[in-house]
Parts: structure tokens; sequence; C-alpha cells
């Protein structure tokens, strides 16, 4: 059933060799390497979305509903649209997952492959007495058992949870004991970290073991093999019929203060996932399509497994860490096509040097895109010099389930902004007591409530939920931002973040930005430093690029170049030079925790953070 494959070695593979005889080699002239793409790629004929001003004006989410499949009075399982539907539509027999695991061996599954697993694991679910609106975890590696799994639950009605693999007995423990799971799917490598919290978590009567062997499963504690389960259960599952608010899955997310909030989305989310692949990653029926972020993050859940399935098109897994040569040699062996990615790691990117690009074919490319930070318009600029594409930066949360702002392909792409909201979506900026504010002020990021992914709750936390519609009429976002006159929105801050010296508004992003575009500069994280004078001043913490020397002449030449580049008043006063800056799994820096280290305060929660 399972098409397993041995490597074909990547630097072996027919893409990674043809493109090799094309692309100059490491031994061919420096300047040729540095100089741009020869041509810069079109985007594809048509735009999935073809004309924006037209579709905004006349759509409709109730429109939208045609496209997804809907069982007797209204009933729907976004499981059953991501999956079942194609085993009746031709897909049958497509590829739904590659699946690269840490070692680069290539698993593939079919549509139908995905069907027979997810009924088998959803059977197995029944057997353990798993209902409608149970919650079940997984804390899994990226790995086809996440992806069956968590179409298993959908299907059986209960509530998925996706947990990050790199996440510690504490964070589990957060998230195990607030959401009450009755079951969760773990491998023998990540149990040990669910071990030490178990005696801790009441409610958690199974744990199934991906990879166990019998042995060392304990049965008193309620664990048990996949495999064994899947074995014994039917391939024949009735999908269960949900009412189209019924949750889906629960995903934490940390806010500025206290513990990690379960955000709970349904299964109506499945008309923004799907309109959304459509319109903004512009998915087409013969597409590759990766999405680097894990599934234990909304980017992973929506655009790495219901989004793009819901239109049948073959998604793309890679169980590896970040480095750069293995991501580009896996975009060639499986001819990527379109690519969803963050800024963090584009710049990563970008400091492994022009080089290494080039020592790639990467002609399978034709779109790419970067969510979850703000995505500095220096990266987008480097793309086009080495990918010949522009990166379609867009904007979300973990709370409005599904992208909502975006520069879609078939409008300009203006670096530094995250583009135009989609059709279905009003979004504006307001001031603290919702008036809608002209172009080019800065104010509230906010949405009217009302499109089909919006967070339904907060687990068990009403007045948590209560406070994104603290501005009468208006969903708020917690960002800043202002609007162009043609309508495209610039990130300019967390509300929280934004720093005001001696009474000028300053981003801290517009300030990161120019610091990056010093040539010594990989990475930079800002905050505002409490200052008598000032009010507050601009702090840089910043990460050299390698081989470059730190000294007090470079940093004044640094502060000097970014208050040319930027502003006179928006340079920073101190500049901080560090090994690495504290990002989140999904990449994002975090400037609150470098804020908090630079006053002595409490950390608070940091179950997100990347270790080095
Ligand atoms: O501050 C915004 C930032 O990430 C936040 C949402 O984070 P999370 O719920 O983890 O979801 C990330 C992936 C959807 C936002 O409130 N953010 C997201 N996209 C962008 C962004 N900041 C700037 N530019 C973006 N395109």
């Amino acid at each position: 059933m399972k098409v397993s494959e041995k490597p074909e070695k990547a630097s072996q593979g027919g893409s990674t060799k043809d493109s090799k005889s094309k692309v100059p080699s490491k031994a061919s002239s420096h300047v040729q390497h540095m100089s741009k793409r020869e041509v810069i790629k079109k985007f594809p004929v048509k735009a999935n979305l073809e004309d924006y001003a037209t579709t905004y004006a006349a759509f409709s989410w109730e429109s939208a509903r045609s496209e997804l499949a809907y069982f007797a009075g209204g009933k729907i399982n976004a499981a059953y649209n991501a999956v079942d539907r194609h085993m009746n539509d031709g897909r049958r027999n497509k590829v739904a997952l590659y699946s690269v695991d840490s070692n680069n061996n290539l698993e593939k599954l079919t549509f139908q492959d995905l069907y027979y697993l997810s009924n088998q694991m959803s059977n197995a679910l029944q057997s353990l007495g798993v209902e409608k609106g149970d919650r079940v975890f997984f804390f899994l590696p990226r790995i086809p058992e996440l992806y069956v799994t968590t179409i298993a639950i959908a299907k059986v009605g209960a509530v998925a949870g996706p947990l990050f693999s790199a996440f510690g007995p504490d964070a589990l423990c957060d998230r195990l004991q607030d959401s009450q799971a009755r079951v969760i799917v773990t491998t023998p490598a990540l149990k040990p970290k669910l071990d030490e919290i178990r005696d801790q978590l009441p409610d958690l009567e199974h744990v199934i073991v991906v990879g166990g062997s019998q042995h060392s499963l304990k049965a008193t504690a309620g664990e048990l093999s996949y495999e064994e389960l899947l074995e014994g259960a039917s391939q024949y599952f009735e999908c269960t019929q949900m009412d189209p608010e019924d949750p889906l899955y629960l995903l934490y997310t940390s806010g500025t203060t206290g513990k990690p909030k379960g955000v709970v989305h349904v299964h109506n989310d499945i008309i923004g996932h799907h309109m959304t692949s459509k319109w903004v990653l512009d998915l087409r029926e013969d597409d590759i399509y990766w999405c680097t972020a894990d599934p234990g993050w909304v980017t992973g859940t929506v655009y790495g497994i219901f989004g793009p399935w819901s239109l049948g098109t073959s998604v793309v897994t890679y169980e590896g860490r970040f480095d750069a040569v293995d991501w580009y040699e896996l975009i060639d062996r499986l001819r990527v096509t379109v690519w969803y990615t963050a800024p963090t790691a584009l710049r990563m990117l970008m400091k492994a040097g022009d080089e290494v690009v080039f020592e790639h074919s990467l002609q399978s490319l034709r779109h790419i895109l970067s969510v979850g930070e703000p995505l500095n318009p220096e990266v987008v600029r480097w793309g086009m010099k080495v990918f010949g594409l522009p990166i379609h930066d867009n904007w979300w949360q973990t709370e409005t389930g599904m992208q909502l702002i975006a520069n879609l392909p078939c409008l300009p792409v203006k670096p530094g902004s995250m583009g135009k909201p989609l059709p279905g979506i009003q979004a504006s900026v307001v001031d603290d007591h919702g008036v809608e504010l002209a172009p080019g002020q800065l104010g509230r990021l906010v949405v009217r409530p009302g499109w089909p992914a919006m967070l339904r709750t907060i687990w068990k936390n009403q007045p948590k939920f209560d406070e994104y519609f603290r501005i009468p009429g208006w969903y708020f976002s917690g960002d800043n931002a202002w609007k162009d006159e043609e309508g495209y929105f610039w990130f300019v801050g967390r509300a929280d973040d934004v720093i005001n010296t001696a009474g000028h508004r300053v981003g801290p992003f517009e300030v990161e930005s120019a610091l990056i575009e010093h040539p010594a500069v990989a990475e930079a994280g800002v905050i505002g430093k409490p200052d008598k004078e000032r009010g507050e001043i601009i702090k840089a913490f910043i990460v050299l690029n390698k081989g470059v020397n730190a000294g007090e002449e470079l940093i004044e030449e640094i502060k000097e170049f970014t208050k040319k580049q930027l502003a006179a008043h928006a340079y920073p006063r101190e500049i901080e030079i560090r090994d690495s800056l504290p990002k989140t799994r999904s990449g994002k820096i975090m400037r609150r925790l470098l804020k908090a280290w630079e006053l002595g305060l409490p950390t608070g929660d940091t179950s997100s953070l990347e270790e080095e």
C-alpha cells in the first residue's frame, strides 16, 4: 500500500544532476556566482485569483461553499474534504504526501493510502472509546503517522491537539492538563518527556506509541502500539458528519502574559483553508508543494495539511532540521514548485550565501511565500536575485486560522508590505476606540469578525476570548500596522513592542530591517529600553555574519549606517553583539525575552523558545 523508497542520493537524483550541469560549477568565476539568475521568472500564465478588484467586490464566503463537500443537512467534515473525497475525483492514486525523513529516505503516500490508513486509525481510536469532542493530542516528529493521525482524529469527530516535538515536559503538561486530553500519540524517542509528567495527567487514558517494541510498552499505563492497533482495525470507516461549528483542532499559543492559551478552530474552517490555498498559495493540479512549518504550529496544520489537501495537492514534508544545502537539495530532488517558508529561514539561507544557491538548479520553483514575522525588503530583493522570484509575504495568526492579508500572485509585490486583504476579508487600521484611520497613520490592525476560520473560543477561557473583541465591531489582532493609499498593509510590530523614543513612534521592524542591510549584520532584534531622558531608547541585539570582527569601531559604524539608512531619531543608541538571538520554534525573534533579559524581569512562558 505504501510506496517506500530508498533515497536516490540527492546528488544523484535526476533534477539535481541535470541542473548541476546547467549552473556554474564551484570552480567557475565568483562574479558569475554572485550575479542574478539570468531570467527573472514570470508568474505562469494566470494566477488562480486573476482579478483582485473584481473578485473582492463580488465574493461572498457563502458562494465558496460550493467548492467543498457537504453531507446532507449541511453537515461537514474537514478530513472528508482533505482526503476521502479524492477517492472519487480522479486523485485516488495521486501522491498526497512525499515524506522525507532525517536520513533522506523518501516515503510516498497516495490519497488512497491515506484514506485506508486514516480509516484504520479512526477505527482504532473508536475502539478505545474516543468520541466526538474528545481531545486527542499528538506529539510526533514530521513522519507520515502524524498526517494519518490528524486526519483520523478529525474523521472520528474528536479534537486534534498538535504538539511540537521539541516541547519539554512543562510545555506538554500545560497543554495536556488544560485540554484534559484523553489520548496522545507519540514515539519511543519522545515518550520520556511525557513519562516525566504522566502522574499529573489524570485524564490521559491512552498513550499510542508509533514504532515502539511491544515489550517496552506498559499496558498498565495505557500504552499501546500504533502498528498493532492499525493491524487489527478495518480499512473502512464512516466519516463522522459534523456540525460546521464543531471543533476540529485545538492549538495552544503564547500570549504576552500567562500560560499558553488554547485556540479552538472548527470544521467550517476548511472553507477558508481551501480558498486561501487556492488564491494565495496558488496551488494547481501538478504542483509539488512544500510547507516548511511543523504541524505543531498553525502554518503546518492549516497549510501543511488541510488547505493543500482540500485542493488535492501533493504535499512535501521533511523531518530534518534547517540546513541550507539539504533544503536546496530537497527542492531539486522532489522538484518542488510552491514553497511556503518563514523569514528567519530565508534570512538563514541568505546568510549561507549565494554560492550555495547557484550550486542548485531550483528551476522547478514557481512561487515562494513567507509568513510569521516581518519579511525584510532586503530578503525580498535577495530572493529576486537568487531565485528569480519575488517572495510573497502574507499575514495571519493562530487565532485567524487562515491567511487574511497577502501579496497575491496577481498583484505587484511591495517589498516590506504584507499585501492586501483577501476577498471576503475586511481589514482596517483603527485607533483604540475603533475609529478607522487614514492611510499612512499607525494604529491597531483589526478585522471584521465572521471569516470562516476565525477562532471560535479560547478553551475554557472566555475572558481571554473576549479580549480579542475589546474594540467594538472588530477582531483585534494585537498587531500595529498602517495602510498605504493603494490598500497595502505594512506591519509595524506587536501592539506592545512599539517603541516611543522622544515622542517618536518607531517600529522595531524598521530598525531591524535597516540593521540587516549592513553587510556585517546577519540578524537583529530591537527593543525599547526605558530611558530617563527620552522615555525609551532603541536597543539592538545583533548577530554578526561569519568572519566579521566585533569591536567598538564596527558598532559605531553600524549606528551611523542605521542613522543614515533609516532616520536620525530611529537608530539604536545601544548595540549589543550576541552569538544568537532567542527565537520561537516558528522562527520569530522573541523580543519579549530580549526585553526581559535586558531589564532583569521574569521571562514568562518560554516553551516555544528555539534552542540553538
Ligand atoms: O505579529 C504577527 C506575526 O505573527 C503573529 C502571529 O503569530 P502566530 O499566531 O504564531 O502565527 C504565525 C503564522 C501565521 C502576528 O500577530 N506575523 C504573522 N505574519 C506576519 C507577521 N508579522 C509580520 N509580517 C507577517 N507577514
